[in-house]
C-alpha cells in the first residue's frame, strides 16, 4: 500500500518534466496502462484476504483518480502552453504597410486612338477596319501601285507568301470601303501596320489612322480645314498651323505631306491628297460624278508630340515605369 502511494509523487514528477502531449501520452502508459502497476494491483487484489479487498480496491481506485487528474491538469497546462507559443509565433504586426492593388492603365497609343476616333466621330466620319494580312491586290495595285512600281520598294513590306503581305499602310482598308459602300462616304481607319525597320524612329508594327471622304463637292481646301481643325482639337491648341508640302503618292493627286507646326519649327506627320480618279474607278465610283480626299497619319508620331516623348520603342517595350506616366 505504500508503495502505491508512493506512485502518485513519481507520477506527478514524472506527467511535470513531460513538454509535449505526445510525451505526456507515454508516461500515461507507464502509470495507468495495462502492464502498468495500478493495474497489476488490480490483478492482485484475488489473493488478498476477502476483507481486505474493499480497502485496497478502494485505495487503488483513489490512486487511479488522483493520477487522472495529475494527467489532465498536466495535459491542459501543455496545450496552453502550446497555444500560447503559436500564437507568439503567428503574431502578425498590423502596423506594417499593406499590400497595395496596383490599377492598371491605357496604354498611351491607345489613349490617342480613342481620342483620334471621337474627335473624328464628332464631326460625322464613321469607323472601319480591315484585315492586317493584306493581299498584295488591296494594299499596292488598287492604290495604284502596280507590280514593280517603284513606290513597292519604300514599303519596306514583310511579306506572308506571294500574295499576302502583313498591310503596309492602312490605305487598303479606302479600297475595302469605297468597294462595298455608295458614296457620300465618310470614315477614318485607325490601326496597326507594319514595316521591315527598327530603330529608334521606326519600329516594325506602328500604328496610322487613315481618313477618307468621297462626295460629289469635297475640295482640296476642305482636306486642309478638316486636319487643321483635327490637330487643334487633338492638341488643345488652337495656335497649331497646318502645312502642306507637295509630295507624290500614287493613289492620290494631288498629293502633299502633312507638317504641323511645333516648337517654331515644323513635323511631319502623315500624307494625303485627293484620290486618285483611277482608284474610284477601279471601285467603280465614277470620278466625273465623284470627289474625294484622304489622308494618313502616324499615331506614334501624334502621341509622342502630345506627351513629349522623343524615343519610339518605350511604347513597345512594356515598361510598366513608362507606361504608368500615361494614367489618365
Ligand atoms: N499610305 C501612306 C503611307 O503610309 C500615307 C497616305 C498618303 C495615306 C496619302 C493617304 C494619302 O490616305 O492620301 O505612307
Amino acid at each position: 500500500m505504500e508503495n502505491l502511494k508512493e506512485l502518485i509523487k513519481a507520477a506527478d514528477l514524472e506527467f511535470s518534466q513531460c513538454k509535449s502531449l505526445s510525451d505526456l501520452d507515454h508516461a500515461k502508459a507507464k502509470y495507468l496502462g495495462k502492464s502498468g502497476p495500478l493495474t497489476d494491483a488490480m490483478r492482485g487484489l484475488s489473493s488478498l484476504p476477502s476483507e481486505e479487498k474493499p480497502k485496497v480496491g478502494a485505495l487503488i481506485n483513489e490512486i487511479k483518480q488522483s493520477i487522472e487528474k495529475l494527467l489532465s491538469d498536466r495535459r491542459k497546462t501543455i496545450q496552453d502552453d502550446e497555444l500560447f507559443s503559436q500564437l507568439q509565433n503567428e503574431t502578425i504586426d498590423v502596423t506594417l504597410p499593406g499590400k497595395k492593388q496596383s490599377q492598371g492603365s491605357l496604354h498611351p497609343i491607345t489613349l490617342s486612338m480613342n481620342r483620334i476616333q471621337n474627335l473624328f466621330h464628332s464631326i460625322g466620319f464613321d469607323l472601319a477596319t480591315g484585315p492586317e494580312i493584306e493581299d498584295d491586290f488591296h494594299n499596292f495595285t488598287a492604290l495604284n501601285i502596280p507590280e514593280a512600281h517603284p513606290a513597292r520598294a519604300m514599303h519596306d513590306t514583310f511579306y506572308i507568301d506571294k500574295t499576302h503581305v502583313l498591310r503596309t499602310h492602312t490605305s487598303p482598308v479606302q479600297v475595302r470601303y469605297m468597294k462595298d459602300n455608295k458614296p457620300p462616304l465618310r470614315i477614318i481607319s485607325p490601326g496597326r501596320v507594319y514595316r521591315v525597320d527598327s530603330d529608334a524612329t521606326h519600329s516594325p508594327m506602328f500604328h496610322q489612322v487613315e481618313g477618307l471622304w468621297v462626295d460629289k463637292q469635297v475640295s482640296f481646301a476642305n482636306l486642309k480645314s478638316v486636319v487643321e481643325d483635327f490637330l487643334q482639337n487633338f492638341f488643345e491648341d488652337e495656335s497649331i498651323l497646318v502645312r502642306f508640302r507637295p509630295s507624290f503618292f500614287p493613289f492620290t493627286e494631288p498629293s502633299a505631306e502633312i507638317d504641323m507646326s511645333w516648337n517654331d519649327g515644323w513635323l511631319e506627320i502623315g500624307g494625303c491628297g485627293m484620290i486618285h480618279p483611277s482608284v474610284l474607278s477601279q471601285v467603280n465610283i465614277d470620278p466625273e460624278e465623284y470627289q474625294g480626299f484622304a489622308f494618313g497619319l502616324g499615331v506614334e508620331r501624334l502621341t509622342m508630340i502630345k506627351y513629349g516623348v522623343n524615343d519610339l520603342r518605350p511604347f513597345f517595350t512594356n515598361d510598366v515605369r513608362f507606361l504608368k506616366k500615361f494614367e489618365n
